[in-house]
Protein backbone atom coordinates (compact mmCIF):
# COMPACT_ATOMS: atom_id res chain seq x y z
CA UNK A 1 0.00 0.00 0.00
CA UNK A 2 1.04 3.43 -1.03
CA UNK A 3 -0.11 6.56 1.56
CA UNK A 4 0.35 10.10 0.61
CA UNK A 5 0.63 12.43 3.75
CA UNK A 6 0.20 16.00 2.48
CA UNK A 7 2.08 18.90 4.77
CA UNK A 8 5.23 19.65 6.55
CA UNK A 9 5.02 20.10 10.25
CA UNK A 10 5.26 17.69 13.25
CA UNK A 11 2.01 16.71 13.18
CA UNK A 12 3.06 15.01 9.33
CA UNK A 13 5.86 13.86 10.41
CA UNK A 14 4.09 11.63 13.04
CA UNK A 15 1.72 10.76 10.54
CA UNK A 16 4.33 9.45 8.30
CA UNK A 17 6.30 7.80 10.82
CA UNK A 18 3.16 5.78 11.97
CA UNK A 19 1.65 5.14 8.50
CA UNK A 20 5.48 3.59 7.55
CA UNK A 21 5.75 0.88 10.57
CA UNK A 22 2.62 -0.78 9.34
CA UNK A 23 3.58 -3.59 7.75
CA UNK A 24 1.42 -3.45 4.95
CA UNK A 25 2.55 0.10 3.62
CA UNK A 26 5.24 -0.26 0.82
CA UNK A 27 6.18 3.47 1.25
CA UNK A 28 4.62 6.86 2.36
CA UNK A 29 5.03 10.15 -0.13
CA UNK A 30 5.23 13.58 1.74
CA UNK A 31 3.88 17.02 0.44
CA UNK A 32 5.97 18.85 0.80
CA UNK A 33 7.60 17.44 4.14
CA UNK A 34 10.68 18.22 5.87
CA UNK A 35 14.39 17.15 7.15
CA UNK A 36 12.72 14.63 9.41
CA UNK A 37 10.51 12.65 7.08
CA UNK A 38 13.37 13.44 4.38
CA UNK A 39 15.47 11.05 6.41
CA UNK A 40 12.74 8.48 8.07
CA UNK A 41 12.77 4.75 6.47
CA UNK A 42 10.46 4.17 3.78
CA UNK A 43 9.09 7.97 3.25
CA UNK A 44 9.65 9.94 0.60
CA UNK A 45 9.44 14.02 0.68
CA UNK A 46 7.87 14.89 -2.86
CA UNK A 47 8.22 18.57 -3.72
CA UNK A 48 4.80 19.58 -3.89
CA UNK A 49 2.83 22.41 -1.59
CA UNK A 50 0.19 21.26 0.75
CA UNK A 51 -2.20 23.50 -1.20
CA UNK A 52 -1.34 22.58 -4.29
CA UNK A 53 -4.61 20.98 -5.05
CA UNK A 54 -3.89 20.16 -8.86
CA UNK A 55 -0.47 18.99 -7.94
CA UNK A 56 -1.71 16.98 -4.91
CA UNK A 57 -3.86 15.12 -7.25
CA UNK A 58 -1.85 14.98 -10.14
CA UNK A 59 0.77 13.84 -7.36
CA UNK A 60 -1.61 10.62 -6.23
CA UNK A 61 -2.93 9.40 -9.58
CA UNK A 62 0.96 9.40 -11.09
CA UNK A 63 2.22 7.49 -8.28
CA UNK A 64 -1.07 5.26 -7.45
CA UNK A 65 -1.12 6.68 -4.01
CA UNK A 66 -3.75 4.32 -2.50
CA UNK A 67 -4.78 6.30 0.30
CA UNK A 68 -4.04 9.83 1.03
CA UNK A 69 -4.46 11.54 4.43
CA UNK A 70 -4.24 15.68 5.08
CA UNK A 71 -2.82 17.52 7.91
CA UNK A 72 -3.30 20.46 7.86
CA UNK A 73 -6.93 23.05 7.43
CA UNK A 74 -6.00 24.85 4.55
CA UNK A 75 -6.02 22.55 1.75
CA UNK A 76 -9.37 20.76 3.53
CA UNK A 77 -10.77 24.19 3.74
CA UNK A 78 -9.66 24.67 0.08
CA UNK A 79 -11.39 21.47 -1.02
CA UNK A 80 -8.71 19.29 -1.53
CA UNK A 81 -10.85 15.66 -0.26
CA UNK A 82 -13.88 16.73 -2.99
CA UNK A 83 -11.02 17.76 -5.37
CA UNK A 84 -9.27 13.65 -4.79
CA UNK A 85 -12.74 12.47 -4.83
CA UNK A 86 -13.63 13.93 -8.04
CA UNK A 87 -10.57 12.34 -9.42
CA UNK A 88 -11.46 8.70 -8.00
CA UNK A 89 -8.76 9.21 -5.46
CA UNK A 90 -9.10 7.98 -2.08
CA UNK A 91 -8.40 11.41 0.97
CA UNK A 92 -9.05 10.60 4.58
CA UNK A 93 -10.67 14.07 5.11
CA UNK A 94 -13.98 16.36 5.15
CA UNK A 95 -15.23 17.95 2.00
CA UNK A 96 -15.22 21.31 1.70
CA UNK A 97 -18.68 21.85 3.17
CA UNK A 98 -17.84 20.11 6.16
CA UNK A 99 -14.29 21.48 6.64
CA UNK A 100 -16.25 24.59 7.44
CA UNK A 101 -16.85 23.90 11.25
CA UNK A 102 -12.97 25.33 11.03
CA UNK A 103 -12.47 27.62 7.99
CA UNK A 104 -15.62 29.82 9.55
CA UNK A 105 -16.11 30.68 12.98
CA UNK A 106 -19.23 32.64 12.51
CA UNK A 107 -20.26 29.10 10.84
CA UNK A 108 -19.41 27.60 13.25
CA UNK A 109 -21.05 29.55 16.23
CA UNK A 110 -24.18 28.90 14.30
CA UNK A 111 -24.02 25.63 13.88
CA UNK A 112 -23.20 25.48 17.83
CA UNK A 113 -26.30 26.74 18.72
CA UNK A 114 -28.27 25.33 15.98
CA UNK A 115 -27.66 21.96 17.31
CA UNK A 116 -27.46 22.65 21.13
CA UNK A 117 -24.18 21.93 21.87
CA UNK A 118 -22.42 24.33 24.85
CA UNK A 119 -20.57 26.46 23.59
CA UNK A 120 -19.81 30.57 24.68
CA UNK A 121 -22.03 32.97 24.45
CA UNK A 122 -21.48 35.01 21.35
CA UNK A 123 -22.54 37.37 18.79
CA UNK A 124 -20.69 37.89 14.88
CA UNK A 125 -20.34 41.40 13.08
CA UNK A 126 -18.92 42.45 9.61
CA UNK A 127 -17.50 46.22 9.54
CA UNK A 128 -21.54 47.42 8.07
CA UNK A 129 -23.69 45.03 11.15
CA UNK A 130 -20.73 46.17 14.18
CA UNK A 131 -22.75 47.32 17.16
CA UNK A 132 -20.38 48.87 18.96
CA UNK A 133 -23.09 49.28 21.52
CA UNK A 134 -23.41 45.50 21.83
CA UNK A 135 -19.91 45.19 23.03
CA UNK A 136 -19.97 47.74 25.87
CA UNK A 137 -22.87 46.09 27.37
CA UNK A 138 -20.82 42.51 27.52
CA UNK A 139 -18.49 42.08 30.59
CA UNK A 140 -14.91 41.73 30.18
CA UNK A 141 -12.68 40.05 29.33
CA UNK A 142 -13.99 39.14 26.09
CA UNK A 143 -12.56 37.18 22.96
CA UNK A 144 -12.39 38.64 20.09
CA UNK A 145 -11.91 35.93 17.02
CA UNK A 146 -11.25 36.82 13.02
CA UNK A 147 -13.53 33.93 11.89
CA UNK A 148 -11.34 32.68 8.55
CA UNK A 149 -8.38 30.72 9.08
CA UNK A 150 -5.47 32.96 10.81
CA UNK A 151 -3.12 30.23 11.34
CA UNK A 152 -3.99 30.19 15.36
CA UNK A 153 -3.33 33.86 15.36
CA UNK A 154 -6.81 35.37 14.94
CA UNK A 155 -7.77 35.19 18.52
CA UNK A 156 -7.09 37.90 20.99
CA UNK A 157 -8.80 38.33 24.77
CA UNK A 158 -9.01 41.24 25.49
CA UNK A 159 -9.16 42.92 28.91
CA UNK A 160 -11.54 44.99 28.30
CA UNK A 161 -14.11 46.44 25.88
CA UNK A 162 -12.09 49.24 24.94
CA UNK A 163 -9.76 46.99 23.91
CA UNK A 164 -12.39 44.44 22.21
CA UNK A 165 -13.38 47.10 20.25
CA UNK A 166 -9.75 48.15 19.28
CA UNK A 167 -9.30 44.59 18.29
CA UNK A 168 -12.51 44.30 16.17
CA UNK A 169 -11.95 47.61 14.21
CA UNK A 170 -8.44 46.21 13.57
CA UNK A 171 -9.76 42.94 12.24
CA UNK A 172 -11.95 44.66 10.03
CA UNK A 173 -9.40 46.74 8.81
CA UNK A 174 -7.73 43.72 7.44
CA UNK A 175 -5.05 42.51 9.94
CA UNK A 176 -5.62 38.96 9.21
CA UNK A 177 -6.60 39.74 5.98
CA UNK A 178 -9.92 38.23 4.69
CA UNK A 179 -10.09 36.13 7.42
CA UNK A 180 -11.29 39.49 9.76
CA UNK A 181 -14.27 40.31 7.72
CA UNK A 182 -16.27 38.60 9.97
CA UNK A 183 -15.58 38.89 13.66
CA UNK A 184 -17.24 36.77 16.57
CA UNK A 185 -17.20 38.34 19.80
CA UNK A 186 -17.60 35.98 22.74
CA UNK A 187 -17.56 35.86 26.27
CA UNK A 188 -14.50 34.34 28.49
CA UNK A 189 -14.73 31.19 29.66
CA UNK A 190 -12.99 29.93 33.09
CA UNK A 191 -11.83 26.14 32.89
CA UNK A 192 -9.25 23.71 31.87
CA UNK A 193 -9.16 22.89 28.43
CA UNK A 194 -8.74 19.52 26.56
CA UNK A 195 -8.44 18.57 22.90
CA UNK A 196 -10.84 15.74 22.29
CA UNK A 197 -9.90 14.63 18.55
CA UNK A 198 -12.05 11.58 16.79
CA UNK A 199 -12.38 10.01 13.37
CA UNK A 200 -15.43 10.15 11.72
CA UNK A 201 -17.15 8.17 8.48
CA UNK A 202 -20.31 10.57 7.94
CA UNK A 203 -22.04 8.61 10.70
CA UNK A 204 -19.83 6.73 13.38
CA UNK A 205 -17.07 7.76 15.48
CA UNK A 206 -13.85 6.38 16.99
CA UNK A 207 -12.37 8.75 19.59
CA UNK A 208 -9.06 8.80 19.62
CA UNK A 209 -6.93 9.62 22.86
CA UNK A 210 -7.83 12.29 25.10
CA UNK A 211 -4.57 15.30 25.19
CA UNK A 212 -4.07 18.89 26.49
CA UNK A 213 -1.94 21.24 24.83
CA UNK A 214 -0.45 24.40 26.14
CA UNK A 215 -1.07 27.64 23.96
CA UNK A 216 0.96 30.10 25.69
CA UNK A 217 4.57 30.36 24.79
CA UNK A 218 6.03 30.88 28.84
CA UNK A 219 6.10 28.55 31.74
CA UNK A 220 3.26 29.07 33.85
CA UNK A 221 1.05 30.16 30.97
CA UNK A 222 1.98 32.91 30.42
CA UNK A 223 3.34 34.95 27.68
CA UNK A 224 1.76 35.02 23.91
CA UNK A 225 -0.57 32.44 22.07
CA UNK A 226 1.06 30.23 19.81
CA UNK A 227 -0.10 27.32 17.93
CA UNK A 228 0.98 25.24 21.05
CA UNK A 229 4.32 24.26 22.71
CA UNK A 230 3.79 21.10 24.18
CA UNK A 231 1.09 18.48 24.50
CA UNK A 232 0.74 14.95 26.55
CA UNK A 233 -1.56 12.63 26.15
CA UNK A 234 -3.98 11.27 27.66
CA UNK A 235 -5.68 13.85 29.37
CA UNK A 236 -6.75 13.25 32.88
CA UNK A 237 -8.97 16.34 33.78
CA UNK A 238 -10.82 14.08 30.76
CA UNK A 239 -12.07 11.61 33.41
CA UNK A 240 -14.85 8.27 31.88
CA UNK A 241 -17.36 10.00 32.89
CA UNK A 242 -16.31 13.43 31.36
CA UNK A 243 -15.28 11.53 28.61
CA UNK A 244 -18.75 10.06 28.36
CA UNK A 245 -20.06 13.64 28.21
CA UNK A 246 -18.18 14.80 25.78
CA UNK A 247 -19.18 12.21 23.32
CA UNK A 248 -22.66 12.76 24.21
CA UNK A 249 -23.31 16.82 24.55
CA UNK A 250 -20.40 17.58 21.95
CA UNK A 251 -19.47 14.77 19.32
CA UNK A 252 -22.20 12.79 18.50
CA UNK A 253 -24.62 16.09 17.98
CA UNK A 254 -22.17 17.37 15.84
CA UNK A 255 -21.94 14.71 13.55
CA UNK A 256 -25.80 13.94 13.63
CA UNK A 257 -25.83 17.36 12.74
CA UNK A 258 -23.42 17.67 10.07
CA UNK A 259 -25.34 14.67 8.43
CA UNK A 260 -28.81 16.42 8.95
CA UNK A 261 -27.38 19.82 7.17
CA UNK A 262 -26.37 17.33 4.23
CA UNK A 263 -23.07 17.92 5.00
CA UNK A 264 -21.68 14.63 6.46
CA UNK A 265 -18.56 14.77 7.98
CA UNK A 266 -15.46 12.16 7.34
CA UNK A 267 -12.23 12.52 8.58
CA UNK A 268 -10.25 13.41 11.63
CA UNK A 269 -12.56 16.12 13.95
CA UNK A 270 -10.42 18.48 16.68
CA UNK A 271 -13.09 19.43 19.17
CA UNK A 272 -10.83 22.53 21.56
CA UNK A 273 -13.16 21.80 25.01
CA UNK A 274 -12.73 24.47 28.23
CA UNK A 275 -14.23 21.89 30.91
CA UNK A 276 -16.57 24.67 33.09
CA UNK A 277 -15.70 24.83 36.99
CA UNK A 278 -19.11 23.07 36.71
CA UNK A 279 -18.43 20.33 34.37
CA UNK A 280 -19.89 21.69 31.49
CA UNK A 281 -17.77 20.74 28.47
CA UNK A 282 -17.68 24.17 26.38
CA UNK A 283 -16.77 23.81 23.17
CA UNK A 284 -13.93 27.01 21.70
CA UNK A 285 -13.41 25.66 18.38
CA UNK A 286 -13.26 22.57 15.93
CA UNK A 287 -11.10 22.19 13.80
CA UNK A 288 -11.56 19.98 10.82
CA UNK A 289 -7.97 18.00 11.06
CA UNK A 290 -5.31 16.84 13.71
CA UNK A 291 -3.79 18.94 16.51
CA UNK A 292 -0.18 19.65 16.22
CA UNK A 293 1.36 19.07 18.53
CA UNK A 294 -1.04 16.64 20.39
CA UNK A 295 -0.92 14.32 17.30
CA UNK A 296 2.60 13.56 18.19
CA UNK A 297 2.14 12.41 21.79
CA UNK A 298 -1.00 10.78 20.47
CA UNK A 299 0.42 8.90 17.66
CA UNK A 300 3.44 7.71 19.90
CA UNK A 301 1.10 5.64 22.04
CA UNK A 302 -1.59 4.85 19.05
CA UNK A 303 -0.98 0.48 18.54
CA UNK A 304 -3.45 0.11 16.02
CA UNK A 305 -2.75 0.71 12.07
CA UNK A 306 -3.68 3.97 11.32
CA UNK A 307 -3.91 3.32 7.77
CA UNK A 308 -6.46 0.85 8.14
CA UNK A 309 -8.62 2.79 10.60
CA UNK A 310 -8.51 5.44 7.68
CA UNK A 311 -9.90 3.17 5.61
CA UNK A 312 -12.72 1.69 7.75
CA UNK A 313 -13.99 5.46 7.93
CA UNK A 314 -13.43 5.89 4.23
CA UNK A 315 -16.15 2.52 3.54
CA UNK A 316 -18.37 3.76 7.08
CA UNK A 317 -17.41 0.89 9.03
CA UNK A 318 -15.91 2.78 12.05
CA UNK A 319 -18.36 1.32 14.10
CA UNK A 320 -16.57 -2.05 13.61
CA UNK A 321 -13.31 -0.70 14.69
CA UNK A 322 -11.76 -0.06 18.09
CA UNK A 323 -8.29 1.58 18.32
CA UNK A 324 -5.50 -0.31 20.96
CA UNK A 325 -3.08 2.15 22.52
CA UNK A 326 -0.15 1.96 24.74
CA UNK A 327 -0.82 2.25 28.05
CA UNK A 328 1.81 4.46 28.96
CA UNK A 329 1.27 8.36 29.08
CA UNK A 330 3.44 10.66 25.98
CA UNK A 331 4.08 13.66 26.70
CA UNK A 332 5.91 16.25 23.52
CA UNK A 333 7.75 19.47 23.95
CA UNK A 334 7.69 21.55 21.52
CA UNK A 335 11.01 23.38 20.55
CA UNK A 336 10.42 26.64 19.40
CA UNK A 337 12.97 29.17 16.90
CA UNK A 338 14.27 32.41 18.77
CA UNK A 339 11.44 35.49 18.26
CA UNK A 340 8.66 32.46 17.96
CA UNK A 341 6.07 33.45 17.65
CA UNK A 342 6.17 37.06 16.49
CA UNK A 343 9.48 37.46 14.10
CA UNK A 344 10.97 34.00 13.75
CA UNK A 345 14.86 33.62 13.18
CA UNK A 346 15.71 30.62 10.77
CA UNK A 347 18.81 29.22 9.25
CA UNK A 348 19.95 28.06 11.89
CA UNK A 349 21.88 24.58 12.54
CA UNK A 350 20.56 22.07 14.91
CA UNK A 351 23.31 20.24 16.61
CA UNK A 352 23.01 17.09 18.72
CA UNK A 353 20.11 15.15 16.76
CA UNK A 354 22.58 12.45 16.21
CA UNK A 355 23.30 11.98 19.83
CA UNK A 356 18.91 12.22 20.52
CA UNK A 357 18.44 9.22 18.07
CA UNK A 358 20.36 7.09 20.75
CA UNK A 359 18.08 8.05 23.45
CA UNK A 360 14.94 6.30 24.28
CA UNK A 361 11.63 8.74 22.61
CA UNK A 362 11.32 10.22 18.97
CA UNK A 363 11.76 13.95 17.64
CA UNK A 364 9.45 14.65 15.27
CA UNK A 365 10.59 17.38 13.14
CA UNK A 366 8.29 20.75 12.17
CA UNK A 367 10.26 24.04 11.00
CA UNK A 368 13.75 21.99 9.27
CA UNK A 369 15.03 21.51 6.10
CA UNK A 370 18.56 20.38 4.89
CA UNK A 371 21.21 22.90 3.68
CA UNK A 372 24.33 21.48 2.48
CA UNK A 373 23.86 18.20 4.23
CA UNK A 374 22.72 19.85 7.63
CA UNK A 375 19.29 20.29 9.23
CA UNK A 376 19.01 24.19 9.49
CA UNK A 377 15.68 25.54 11.49
CA UNK A 378 13.13 27.12 8.87
CA UNK A 379 9.85 27.96 10.51
CA UNK A 380 8.63 28.63 14.48
CA UNK A 381 8.09 25.64 15.91
CA UNK A 382 11.27 23.17 15.16
CA UNK A 383 10.97 19.90 17.14
CA UNK A 384 8.87 18.39 19.12
CA UNK A 385 10.67 16.06 21.64
CA UNK A 386 8.20 13.26 22.98
CA UNK A 387 9.17 11.02 25.63
CA UNK A 388 6.68 7.95 26.54
CA UNK A 389 6.44 7.13 30.80
CA UNK A 390 4.08 4.79 33.11
CA UNK A 391 2.96 8.16 33.99
CA UNK A 392 3.14 11.74 32.89
CA UNK A 393 6.50 12.89 35.04
CA UNK A 394 7.93 9.74 33.49
CA UNK A 395 7.07 10.57 30.11
CA UNK A 396 8.17 14.30 31.04
CA UNK A 397 11.63 13.44 31.98
CA UNK A 398 12.05 11.48 28.85
CA UNK A 399 11.48 13.88 26.48
CA UNK A 400 12.89 16.56 28.42
CA UNK A 401 16.17 14.00 28.46
CA UNK A 402 16.08 14.31 24.53
CA UNK A 403 15.07 17.87 24.29
CA UNK A 404 18.29 18.89 26.35
CA UNK A 405 20.62 16.92 23.87
CA UNK A 406 19.66 19.32 20.82
CA UNK A 407 20.68 22.92 20.56
CA UNK A 408 20.73 26.21 18.31
CA UNK A 409 21.43 29.53 18.67
CA UNK A 410 18.06 30.75 19.59
CA UNK A 411 16.26 28.25 21.02
CA UNK A 412 13.37 28.56 23.11
CA UNK A 413 11.25 25.71 25.14
CA UNK A 414 9.04 25.27 28.02
CA UNK A 415 10.58 23.81 30.82
CA UNK A 416 6.92 22.63 32.34
CA UNK A 417 5.19 20.93 29.80
CA UNK A 418 2.30 18.41 31.71
CA UNK A 419 2.14 20.47 34.92
CA UNK A 420 -1.42 20.17 35.63
CA UNK A 421 -0.74 16.05 34.94
CA UNK A 422 2.21 16.43 36.88
CA UNK A 423 0.08 17.73 40.09
CA UNK A 424 -2.78 15.67 39.70
CA UNK A 425 -0.59 12.79 39.95
CA UNK A 426 1.16 13.83 42.54
CA UNK A 427 -2.33 13.78 44.58
CA UNK A 428 -2.86 17.98 44.46
CA UNK A 429 -6.34 18.87 44.22
CA UNK A 430 -7.76 18.93 40.83
P1 LIG B 1 -9.50 29.07 19.33
O1 LIG B 1 -8.60 29.17 18.13
O2 LIG B 1 -10.87 29.57 19.10
O3 LIG B 1 -9.46 27.74 20.00
O4 LIG B 1 -8.80 30.00 20.42
C1 LIG B 1 -7.43 29.87 20.75
C2 LIG B 1 -7.26 29.82 22.23
O5 LIG B 1 -7.82 31.00 22.83
C3 LIG B 1 -8.00 28.67 22.91
O6 LIG B 1 -7.26 27.49 22.88
C4 LIG B 1 -8.19 29.21 24.30
O7 LIG B 1 -7.00 29.05 25.08
C5 LIG B 1 -8.42 30.67 24.08
N1 LIG B 1 -9.88 30.93 23.98
C6 LIG B 1 -10.64 30.91 22.87
N2 LIG B 1 -11.92 31.22 23.16
C7 LIG B 1 -11.98 31.43 24.47
C8 LIG B 1 -13.04 31.77 25.38
N3 LIG B 1 -14.30 31.99 24.98
N4 LIG B 1 -12.72 31.90 26.70
C9 LIG B 1 -11.45 31.70 27.12
N5 LIG B 1 -10.43 31.40 26.32
C10 LIG B 1 -10.67 31.26 25.02
N1 LIG C 1 -2.60 22.56 18.97
C1 LIG C 1 -3.73 23.27 18.54
C2 LIG C 1 -4.12 23.05 17.15
O1 LIG C 1 -3.64 22.17 16.48
O2 LIG C 1 -4.97 23.78 16.69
Amino acid sequence: MKILIVGGGGREHALAWKCASAARVSEVLVAPGNAGTAAEPRVRNVAVGAEDIAGLTRLAAAERVDLTIIGPEAPLVAGVVDAFGAAGLRCFGPTQAAARLEGSKAFAKEFLRRHGIPTARSATFTRESFDAGWVRAQTAPLVVKASGLAAGKGVVIAASAAEALATAEAMFAGRFGAAGREVVIEEFLAGEEASFIVMADGAHVLPLATSQDHKRRDDGDRGPNTGGMGAYSPAAVVTPAMHARIMREVIEPAIAGLAADGTPYTGFLYAGIMIAPDGTPNVLEFNCRLGDPETQPILARLASDLTGLCEAALERRLDRERAQWDPRAALGVVMAAGGYPDSVRTGDPIEGLERAAQLPGKIFHAGTRLEAGRVVTSGGRVLCAVGLGADVAAAQRQAYALADTVHWTGVQYRRDIGFRAIARERGAPA
